[in-house]
């Protein structure tokens, strides 16, 4: 490839079909079981070589996304290029599909996707372990953006053990107005909890089966996320949005992450197309999007 080209590279968005929150730790984190499922709602990254590190962003929600070196695609270019002592001169354009601090991981998918970008583009042949240590200082979510598929998520959820899916899942996703913030979210978990004994959280061995198997229905019975009473505390309206799914034959609802898009498991895409519709006309969020899963984690294209 010469050094002229551009690199592409797409990566998707994730859900956290179980969000087991324990203890907040003396460092301010929270020992998570994250169980991650990605989805196929995707950003491109598209680096190309520039006289100084610049961002752009295009997409429906363009306008949140910062343009400045506190956004992680910015921050990933930096970290890399400190490594191997060489100057991280690149446009790193964004295009943003995913919902912008709706706990789907858009902004650790930037991260993920802008070091794939940017290893590719300067020849690095970075091992994907030390990718992945790169990513796990950048964020707790943002390791499992560059894998994909699905995997266990423990210590802050950045320690991956990559799990077995036995099926496709199909799934609707209702957008809300407006971000929530995740520090926000876990200090109302905090909050709720004090003076109360939080257990260790560990993985749902019924939710790994049912990923494991393929069972859409088995997968709905098993679904969690302990921050969702944080999230529907600091979002209240987002209870009509789980009810208008529910109502309309979603198999299971729960809030994505630490919100505030919502989730609803389906039995199969026209299932999901009729719970969006429903959705849409319901009046209770921004949009309604499909996607199913799992999908393929960072990928050059
Ligand atoms: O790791 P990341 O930068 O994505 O985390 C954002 C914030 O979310 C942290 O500053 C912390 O407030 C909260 N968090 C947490 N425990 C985790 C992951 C994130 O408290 N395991």
């Amino acid at each position: 490839m010469s050094a002229t080209e551009s690199v592409r590279v797409r990566v998707p968005a994730k859900v956290n079909v179980q969000l087991a929150v324990g203890a907040a730790r003396p460092d301010g984190f929270h020992d998570l079981a994250n169980v991650f499922l990605a989805v196929g709602l995707y950003d491109e990254i598209t680096v190309t070589p520039a006289d100084e590190l610049r961002i752009t962003c295009t997409g429906p929600d363009a306008a949140q996304v910062p343009l400045d070196r506190t956004n992680l695609a910015a921050r990933a270019a930096l970290a890399l290029a400190q490594r191997h002592g060489i100057d991280p001169r690149v446009h790193i354009h964004i295009a943003k599909d995913i919902p912008v601090a709706g706990g789907m991981a858009g902004g650790s998918a930037d991260g993920a996707g802008a070091l794939l970008a940017c290893d590719t583009l300067w020849s690095l042949d970075t091992s994907r372990d030390e990718l992945l240590a790169i990513c796990a200082e950048l964020g707790s979510d943002v390791p499992f953006s560059l894998i994909g598929g699905a995997a266990l998520g423990t210590g802050r959820g950045e320690q991956l053990t990559p799990l077995a899916v036995g099926g496709d899942f199909h799934w609707v996703f209702a957008v809300a107005d407006g971000g929530l913030s995740t520090p926000t979210v876990f200090r109302e978990f905090d909050r709720r909890t004090e003076g109360t004994p939080v257990p260790a959280p560990s993985a749902d061995p019924a939710l790994l089966e049912a990923l494991r198997t393929g069972d859409a229905t088995a997968l709905a019975g098993a679904l969690s996320n302990d921050l969702q009473p944080a999230a529907l505390t600091l979002r209240p309206s987002l209870a009509d949005t789980l009810a208008a799914g529910t109502a309309a034959g979603a198999l299971a609802s729960l809030v994505s992450g630490s919100g505030p898009t919502t989730a609803f498991l389906t039995k199969d895409p026209d299932a999901a197309k009729e719970v969006a519709e429903a959705l849409h006309t319901s009046g209770t969020c921004r949009t309604a999007r499909v996607a199913s899963s799992p999908a393929k984690g960072a990928t050059v294209v």
